[in-house]
């Protein structure tokens, strides 16, 4: 008779995170730091504090920061992530500052030249409801005139290289398997990690909902943002519908 394996289901990123870095390692995160430098230069040159959203395990935030006179504030939900970062900042000696925010309800103590949101976290809100909410929160959180630069991950994104994809891996902290699978209907993306610590077996289920262009566009007329940019994946060309990654760069106007 074969033993029933249980797997514990995990809230996402309380395990991942201690092996995050790993399972990202493909990601350039100098090359994004230096697109994203350019884009603040290109639309606020003289900007000075910046303010990041979702920020995982601070890979960005550390390799941006040194880039300008940067004061950088760096924020996520997930306590398990902020401490990976906290670790790495540490390490490298960075003046960035790490906080536990929720980025649809959250506050700042003084208005920011800048806000960030990278690598997928707009994508992880499932209502248009809750972007309205992310919208509200960053429009207070920006001075006049300051700039929300944000990515997306759209359906052509998951309907090509991302949709049924699996692999599999191992980190210092877990051996890994990640099954994703996207469900074009209601254009929901499903990745599970299954997650193998000391013998025990995890599951952390991240559902992220695939926004279109024109939805955003029209999400963000809902606040008063001026539309600078939106372009197709780390470039200075425009965006279209078949663009598998948006990058936006809007203004609070008022
Ligand atoms: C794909 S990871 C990207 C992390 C990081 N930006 C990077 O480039 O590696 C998405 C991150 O968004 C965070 N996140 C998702 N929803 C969030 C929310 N409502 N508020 C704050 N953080 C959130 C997750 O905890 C996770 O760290």
């Amino acid at each position: 008779m074969s033993k029933t394996v249980r797997v514990q289901e995990v809230v996402p990123y309380s395990l991942l995170a201690r092996g995050y870095d790993r399972v990202m390692a493909y990601v350039d995160y100098s090359a994004w730091a230096c697109y994203v430098h350019r884009l603040i230069q290109r639309f606020l040159p003289g900007a000075s504090s910046l303010l990041e959203l979702g920020c995982g395990t601070g890979s960005l935030a550390l390799a941006l920061q040194p880039m300008g006179p940067y004061r950088y504030h760096a924020t996520d939900r997930s306590a398990a992530m902020l401490a990976v970062a906290r670790e790495k900042a540490a390490c490298s000696n960075s003046p960035v500052v790490f906080t536990e925010a929720d980025f649809t309800n959250y506050r700042v103590a003084e208005p920011v030249d800048v806000v960030l949101l990278l690598f997928d976290g707009l994508n992880y809100v499932l209502e248009p409801e809750g972007i309205c909410a992310l919208l509200r929160s960053t429009h207070a959180a920006l001075r006049p005139g300051g700039l929300f630069i944000f990515d997306q991950s759209t359906p052509a994104n998951s309907l090509g290289r991302e949709a049924d994809f699996e692999d599999a891996g191992e980190t210092e902290a877990f051996r890994y398997v990640r099954r994703s699978r996207y469900d074009p209907v209601r254009r929901l993306h499903t990745t599970l990690f299954e997650l193998e610590i000391g013998g025990q077996r995890y599951r952390e289920r991240h559902v992220q909902r695939a926004y279109t262009q024109r939805e955003i566009e029209a999400l963000l007329k809902t606040q008063a943002f001026q539309i600078e940019a939106a372009y197709d994946n780390f470039s200075y060309r425009p965006a279209t519908e078949t663009s598998e990654r948006i990058h936006w760069v809007v203004r609070r106007i008022s």
